[in-house]
């Protein structure tokens, strides 16, 4: 446990939780606003913009390479304001080294936006994200012609040599992710030609969607996306709509907090990022959303859920892990309290997520009495409706939002309060999730 560290008591809540509530804003569109902002020339405006940890990390990277960012925090805690780029100049060279924190979007982002230019950076981020691997990205961009030290990098921190002179190249990418599929593309609108990725399943598209906006020239289809360089982005209006992967909680708090009927109202219905409203509707939830309208490309409305007791196992197929990937840990207890057997088919990323969110799903569950267990690459968890919830049971969040959030669901829809140590983690995605989801009880 680290030194900073705390313990948290999460009592149960009062009652139900009812009623219509927004989230903050879709941390992936975030970055993305921020980094696509910074490149273009031009003052974008951004409204709904994430206030957290890790887009933090993302806006200070983008002052460090010379962007002017004028944001100003909202009655509602979200962000709005202007952020002006370096457009043709590009960055400049940054007088110190890039801490990224604890976000993998931002500097497997900012590795692919440097990429196109003569600068060079020393990334680095917290002890957890000098641990997650980098090789994804550093091998297709050291094909396009990019340098990085040490040579064969495994982890941050890594330094990178960007240059003028990116061949466009077209990439097989060994995983769904979008991640590596954005900071190919990024460096690629600074090369000749096309670059296009490739993928084994689909990942999150918010990249695809929102260059075009910006003025790029992009195409994209079912498992693949490229774009043509060079180009320069062009400062454009982005307004951020509710992250889906913060609704989550709340909408799985739903189906678990017996009485509870809830809207979560302006969050993003993007098909790549609703696949956890797509599993629990297998298992029967009382689930549904509605489009209300679109933001640039992106389609926004409501989720609307109701407690249900009636909740069964399901599969999630490998070719639909991408679209619940940062969900697993809250459906994972979700299927815990399901009749029957969920499985997650090809779950091997989640090792290598802010913690190894796999063993911490094991760990979490079996603290419950809930049997869940790996076999092959698939993770299977055994459910147990009517499982009495043990006392005084300490959770290890591992620093890590998605945990902290998912174990102090147990204290908040359970008999009995809970611990959970490393509870402020949920500064990276949801700083304000505590006081909204006790604001929605009776
Ligand atoms: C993200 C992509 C996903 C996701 C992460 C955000 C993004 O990661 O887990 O929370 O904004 O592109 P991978 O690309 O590693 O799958």
């Amino acid at each position: 446990m680290d030194s900073e560290q705390h313990i948290t008591a999460i009592n149960p809540l009062a009652g139900p939780l009812d009623g219509s509530i927004r989230v903050p804003g879709d941390k992936s569109i975030s970055h993305r606003a921020v980094l696509f902002s910074a490149m273009a020339e031009g003052t974008s405006r951004i409204s709904g913009l994430l206030d957290s940890g890790d887009v933090r990390s993302s806006i200070h990277a983008v002052q460090l390479l010379g962007a002017h960012v004028n944001l100003e925090k909202q009655v509602d805690g979200s962000l709005a304001g202007g952020i002006t780029g370096w457009g043709m100049r590009g960055p400049i060279q940054p007088d110190c080294e890039i801490d990224c924190g604890n976000s993998g979007t931002t500097v497997r982002l900012l590795m692919g936006l440097i990429a196109p230019w003569d600068i060079t950076a020393c990334l680095t981020g917290d002890a957890s994200l000098c641990r997650r691997p980098m090789r994804r990205i550093v091998a297709p961009l050291m094909k396009m012609g990019v340098h990085f030290d040490p040579l064969g990098c495994e982890t941050l921190p890594i330094t990178e040599h960007g240059s003028r002179a990116l061949h466009a190249i077209t990439y097989e990418s060994p995983m769904a992710s979008a991640q590596l599929k954005t900071a190919v593309l990024l460096a690629g609108l600074g090369a000749h030609g096309v670059t296009t990725v490739n993928e084994p399943a689909p990942s999150r598209n918010h990249t695809e969607l929102m260059l075009p906006e910006y003025g790029a020239t992009t195409t994209a289809g079912y498992r693949t996306a490229s774009v043509h360089g060079p180009c320069v982005l062009q400062a454009k209006e982005v307004n951020v709509p509710g992250d889906p992967s913060s609704a989550a909680f709340l909408v799985c708090a739903a189906l678990l907090k017996s009485g509870s009927s809830l809207q979560i109202e302006d969050v993003s219905l993007n098909t790549a990022r609703i696949g956890f409203v797509r599993t629990l509707e297998r298992m029967g939830a009382d689930i549904s959303v509605q489009r209300t309208g679109i933001a640039g490309k992106e389609p926004y409305g409501i989720i609307s859920v109701r407690y249900s007791d009636e909740l069964r196992g399901c599969e999630v197929p490998a070719e639909k892990l991408a679209s619940v990937i940062d969900e697993v840990p809250v459906l994972s207890l979700v299927a815990a309290h399901a009749k029957g057997v969920t499985v997650f088919r090809h779950v091997n990323e989640l090792k290598i997520k802010e913690s190894n969110r796999l063993a911490a799903i094991i760990e979490g569950l079996d603290q419950l009495g809930i049997q869940a267990w790996i076999d092959g690459d698939d993770l299977y968890i055994e459910g147990r409706p009517d499982c009495a919830q043990p006392s005084d049971l300490v959770f290890d969040a591992h620093n890590d939002h998605r945990l902290a959030m998912t174990w102090s669901l147990v204290g908040l829809c359970g008999s009995s309060s809970v611990h959970i140590i490393g509870f402020e983690s949920v500064a990276i995605s949801y700083p304000t999730f505590l006081e909204t989801i006790r604001g929605l009880t009776a």
